[in-house]
């Protein structure tokens, strides 16, 4: 968010800029005294306390919490029971324990609470609010995988004392739960991977009434219970304190990912300064603790509109996605905290040679993670691997996978704050012809709108939306426009009016319409955990509702935290009541999600009969939002630390399930100067969400407005995206089908290489072996890219030949290039021809660009389909295996025949390959000058040519097959 003045005209607004554009933009930093530190979060400090009290008593300190083992019960894949935790005045509370062993191989792990279970509590100041802890948060989250395992079974050489359990591919993976102090030990092939209050900080905060104590008598530690109070607002904490607390070991491991959103390395760093626990075993990582290079918050995940995040910071940003991946050489596990309260989660590494219980040979180190959250129950999923493609899969069954989006989603998107009128619009592009560079979409910020009102066009400078949307669509173009979750309070405007008749508005704490200040001023907010409020929210976007809007129009859910200028913290306040008088407290990160699912459904059938693939650029989220959106990572800066930052985001959001991501290319605030902007395309192209975007007091810096030889080298960048187009889909469609992130770090495509596992500024597409290191420091002329394998990775541009594996190889990188190399083994399939769109590629043949491995062999993959409609679920599609193997290229069917196939591949007959470059291909080839061409069904073969180019040494030979002209949906042979 920015904070700005109401749209003034157009004429003003340009002297406007003008005269920013004189101004130097002094540096900016986040206002730290707007988020609160742990310190300044009750429940937080409580739980650090008590992870400071357990370290400080050593081996003298025990949980509370108890497994009942009278209450034990296992059946069907599923042990119930009561924990019984005792408090400090001998009190026993109840609560209720599900342990779940999942077909997919994760086990859930389940922890209530009986007397809010029950309503049997008290709640303060006559508020309404749900008594229960919020168990809802898997309604908007999980999609499937809860399956329970038939085959989970006890073991029968469990000794007294713990309960165990069986479970997984084989029997391989077992529970051992302890009964007293609970403890839940999760082993895989016999050796402990991941340990469940094996530290003793599992707490529930259990409800208790208050006790009126006198004026100055409460004591210390009851100072946050009941009321709470932060940069001037009081949350009244009608249920006093209910927070819920876990420690999660990961003996052996090293390293941990995941946790998005936070603006930090992809490898997670501890989080604890002092008190140093004084137990022996912790001391040995000592130095480490809160110092160089690590936090000393923990990582915060409370969705939140951060004005000017800082980076290297554990600081909460607009999105949480509470999924962990612990790593080692050779295995992966993870923990999914499924909690939709604010949330810290603390990390601490220790050596693992001290500690008796690692049995690993390979690891440093075990990682100590501590997680808590203000509300609702202890939800949490334990995943065993063993490899990071595994974890995605049963995460991905869980929360789904991404979704396959509009194939021009996936192209490049040019927008700003704001493109200020229809002409201006029609005018960037025609601009963009003119200077022939593709892009497919642009969008449409706050400033379209009449006066603040979404789904309404300002009058005078929007008069014809649909004269502009119809000239978009000459060269199939869409339009992306700002739809944010604040309703303008005004009575004159309808969509006030409805929210408020049809009672679909967030409450205030006394079940009054809530009202804050947000972009239109006094606002209210839709609330969409109502039902009700999916059909209304469809209704407004209805081609006759929302009038002047063409089908070509997409829609982006920005400020959807919420962000609420006036409120703490910048959001909501916690009491708000939501429907089903859920506090806000107990909802808030999977609020964003809720808005931009009723924005999934209004898409999907705008006009009666049409189904298209929704797009969505959401940017506040939670898990399950891929299923729905992209998301980007909000307002950064024209910075080159800001442009570094932006790989790690993105990388980690891949990794926890939501790759479709991207950051604002050329940085949302401030001037880029060209050569940052420059750089920022050349890395922006390997976002999987790849648009520009700026800050209204920016100067423009559309492509074509940077002068040479910068805008050649950007239009040569946005070219690439364009010609590798067909490997991103294939990748998107992998993603939509296994989980697997888009762009992959090191250690996720090397799970054995233990010197990559840190490394998150280089990344590969896909399965394709293209390895890209963008260039994100200033005056860079030369990187290095680390190799892990001793395979050849040829130079994508000039196949100059890098060898020789766990190094960093040194790549010339001037400024018209892009380090970008490609791994032996591989084809990848491409298209060459540069068009206006990525629609007016459709029917344009392939390259395929093979380089072969220490084998002599390769392989590649090709997904197509009509890149809209959803008719590839009724194998409206062409998946094809590519293999080079034995001196023979072919094309196989990796796809299952549905309704639509035989219609789709009539359409697709024409489309074919038009050359097959093999880089460093058999010396033998030299004396070739033909290969024989077989198509499925033909009796006998073609000729195509082939030529074999040397190259002066360092580079690799190559040779092109020319117009091989096989089918891209047929299967074939060339036999070389
Ligand atoms: C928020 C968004 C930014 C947008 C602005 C105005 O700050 O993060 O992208 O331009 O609001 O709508």
């Amino acid at each position: 968010m920015a904070r700005s003045r109401p749209m003034s005209p157009w004429t003003l607004f340009l002297s406007f800029v003008v005269l920013i554009a004189c101004i130097v933009v002094p540096g900016v930093t986040v206002k730290h005294e707007n988020f609160k530190t742990c310190q300044q979060s009750g429940f937080c400090k409580r739980n650090r306390a008590l992870a400071d009290n357990a370290s400080a008593q050593g081996a003298s300190w025990s949980s509370p919490y108890e497994l009942d083992p009278a209450t034990i019960h296992f059946k069907d894949g599923q042990l119930n029971g009561i924990l019984i935790k005792t408090t400090s005045t001998h009190e026993k509370i109840r609560m209720p324990v599900t342990v779940s062993f999942l077909e997919s191989g994760a086990a859930r792990i389940i922890v209530d609470e009986e007397k809010r279970l029950k309503g049997d509590i008290e709640v303060r100041h006559d508020s309404k609010a749900n008594k229960k802890r919020y168990d809802e948060t898997e309604k908007w989250v999980i999609v499937g995988g809860l399956e329970v395992s038939k085959s989970a079974k006890l073991n029968a050489q469990t000794e007294t004392g713990f309960t165990n359990i069986l479970y997984g591919p084989e029997d391989k993976f077992q529970a051992i739960i302890r009964h007293a102090p609970f403890e839940v030990e999760f082993q895989r092939d016999g050796e402990t991977h991941v340990q469940i209050n094996h530290q003793g900080l599992l707490n529930m905060e259990h409800w208790r009434p208050k006790v009126e104590h006198k004026e100055g008598e409460s004591p210390e530690e009851e100072g946050t219970w009941w009321e709470e109070s932060f940069g001037g607002n009081t949350d009244s904490k009608p249920r006093g304190p209910e927070s819920v607390g876990l420690d999660v070991t990961f003996p052996g491991y090293n390293h941990v990912f995941g946790i998005p959103e936070h603006a930090d390395s992809l490898s997670l760093r501890e989080t604890r300064l002092d008190p140093l626990p004084p137990c022996a075993c912790i001391v040995a990582n000592h130095d480490n603790r809160g110092g160089p290079g690590n936090h000393e918050q923990p990582y915060r995940l409370y969705n939140s509109d951060v004005f000017e995040y800082e980076l290297n910071s554990p600081m909460t940003l607009y999105g949480a996605i509470p999924f962990m991946q612990a790593h080692r050489k050779d295995s992966t596990v993870g923990v999914f905290w499924l909690n939709a309260a604010e949330t810290w989660i603390d990390i601490v590494k220790e050596a693992a040679n001290s500690n008796p219980l690692s049995m690993s040979a390979h690891s440093k180190s075990n990682t100590k993670t501590h997680w808590f959250s203000e509300a609702g129950r202890i939800d949490l999923f334990v995943f065993l691997g063993p490899t990071p493609q595994d974890i995605s899969k049963t995460y991905g069954q869980l929360t789904g996978y991404t979704q396959l989006p509009q194939h021009f989603a996936i192209a490049y998107h040019q927008c700003r704050w704001n493109y200020v009128t229809d002409e201006d619009v029609k005018e960037v592009d025609a601009k963009f012809d003119k200077y022939q560079i593709p892009y497919d979409v642009i969008w449409l910020d706050l400033e379209y709108t009449d006066d603040r009102k979404y789904f309404t066009w300002d009058p005078l400078t929007f008069p014809n939306p649909k004269g502009m949307q119809e000239k978009l669509d000459e060269s199939e173009r869409k339009l992306v426009v700002l739809i944010d979750p604040h309703i303008k309070n005004k009575d004159d405007y309808f969509v006030s009016q409805e929210l408020k008749s049809k009672n679909l508005a967030v409450l205030n704490k006394d079940g009054e319409i809530y009202d804050g200040w947000c972009w239109p001023g006094s606002s209210n907010w839709v609330d969409c955990f109502n039902p009700a409020s999916f059909p209304w929210w469809n209704s407004l976007h209805k081609f006759d509702r929302f009038k002047g809007s063409l089908s070509n129009l997409f829609i982006w859910n920005d400020m959807n935290e919420p962000s609420v200028f006036n409120g703490p913290e910048t959001t909501m306040p916690k009491d708000n009541l939501h429907f089903g008088n859920w506090e806000h407290r107990d909802i808030h990160n999977v609020n964003g999600i809720t808005l931009v699912n009723a924005t999934y459904q209004a898409m999907l059938e705008r006009k009666k009969g049409e189904v298209r693939r929704p797009f969505i650029l959401t940017r506040s989220y939670y898990a399950g939002a891929q299923r729905m959106s992209a998301m980007w990572t909000g307002d950064n800066q024209a910075t080159w630390d800001h442009l570094g930052a932006s790989l790690p985001m993105v990388l980690t959001n891949g990794i926890a399930g939501f790759p479709f991501a991207g950051a604002d290319v050329g940085g949302f605030f401030h001037n880029p100067d060209k050569d940052l902007l420059t750089r920022w395309y050349q890395a922006g192209i390997w976002y999987p969400f790849f648009r520009a975007h700026a800050h209204i007091d920016t100067r423009r810096r559309e492509p074509y407005l940077i002068s040479e030889p910068h805008r050649t080298i950007i239009s040569q960048a946005i070219r690439l995206r364009y010609q590798l187009l067909p490997a991103w889909y294939t990748a998107f469609h992998e993603a939509s089908v296994n989980g697997t992130p888009i762009v992959r770090p090191q250690y996720y495509v090397f799970p054995e290489n233990e010197a990559g596992f840190a490394i998150d500024d280089q990344l590969y597409l896909g399965a394709t072996g293209l390895l890209a290191k963008p260039v994100v420091t200033e005056n860079t002329f030369t990187t290095t890219i680390y190799i892990a394998d001793d395979e050849k990775y040829y130079d994508y541009f000039d196949f100059t030949v890098y060898q020789g594996a766990g190094k960093r190889h040194t790549v010339p990188a001037p400024e018209d290039k892009i380090p970008l190399l490609i791994q032996g083994g591989h084809i990848v399939p491409r298209r060459d021809r540069p068009r206006r769109s990525s629609a007016l590629m459709r029917w344009d043949p392939y390259t395929l660009i093979l380089t072969l491995n220490k084998k002599g062999e390769a392989e590649g993959s090709l997904y197509v389909d009509d890149g809209e409609t959803f008719d590839y679920e009724r194998g409206a599609y062409i998946h094809r295996q590519f293999q080079y193997r034995d001196s023979v290229l072919s094309s196989e069917n990796l796809g299952t025949k549905g309704a639509k196939t035989a219609e789709y591949l009539k359409t697709m007959a024409g489309v074919t390959v038009e050359r097959v470059v093999i880089i460093d291909p058999p010396k033998e080839w030299k004396d070739k000058s033909t290969v024989v061409i077989i198509e499925d069904g033909a009796k006998t073969g073609s000729i195509a040519v082939l030529e074999y180019y040397e190259q002066e040494s360092g580079k690799a030979p190559y040779a092109v097959v020319k117009s091989p002209n096989v089918g891209i949906g047929k299967t074939w042979r060339i036999e070389f």
